[in-house]
């Protein structure tokens, strides 16, 4: 059977990640719409719009944590059978004036935006690096 390419998507209900995943389908990959449980509505409705099992695997992920980016990743590869492009798109932003804006909301940020993006690309290079076949770095 021929290799499909894939991508992996996260925050993918809404917005530019959803815009990512409609470009990636059109364009032929096979696509992993990630986000949270609370947007698991919005993925079975892209999922639907966008194909079938064999080309739409959809997953409820909250990126902040390691574990949850490791399991995403193992069941876009298990459904695919690798892992071409990762676009750790998920983010969150402050809205509120700086004075009302507590440490918390700020660690919450940088933990979702920042570490998040190195947590996705660290996983990926782990699977790509297994897997020899598939590597396209
Ligand atoms: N829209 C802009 O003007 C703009 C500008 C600069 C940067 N960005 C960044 O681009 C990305 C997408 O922006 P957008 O406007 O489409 O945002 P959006 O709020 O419309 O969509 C973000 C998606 O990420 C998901 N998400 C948030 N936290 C998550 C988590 N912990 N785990 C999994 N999913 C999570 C949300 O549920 C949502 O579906 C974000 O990272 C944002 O910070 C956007």
């Amino acid at each position: 059977m021929e290799y499909r390419r894939s991508a992996l998507v996260t925050g993918a209900a809404q917005g530019i990640g959803k815009a990512i995943a409609e470009r990636l389908r059109a364009d032929g990959l096979a696509v992993t719409i990630a986000d949270l449980p609370s947007s698991a509505p919005l993925l079975v409705e892209l999922a639907a719009a966008l194909g079938g099992p064999d080309t739409v695997l959809s997953v409820a992920v909250d990126v902040s944590d390691p574990a949850q980016v490791d399991n995403a990743v193992q069941a876009h590869v298990d459904q695919f059978g690798g892992l071409d492009v990762m676009v750790a798109n998920a983010g969150i932003a402050i809205t509120a004036p700086l004075v009302e804006t507590t440490v918390q909301q700020w660690r919450r940020t940088m933990a979702v935006n920042l570490f998040v993006v190195c947590q996705c690309v660290h996983t990926e290079l782990g699977v790509v690096y297994v897997a020899p076949a598939r590597r396209r770095l």
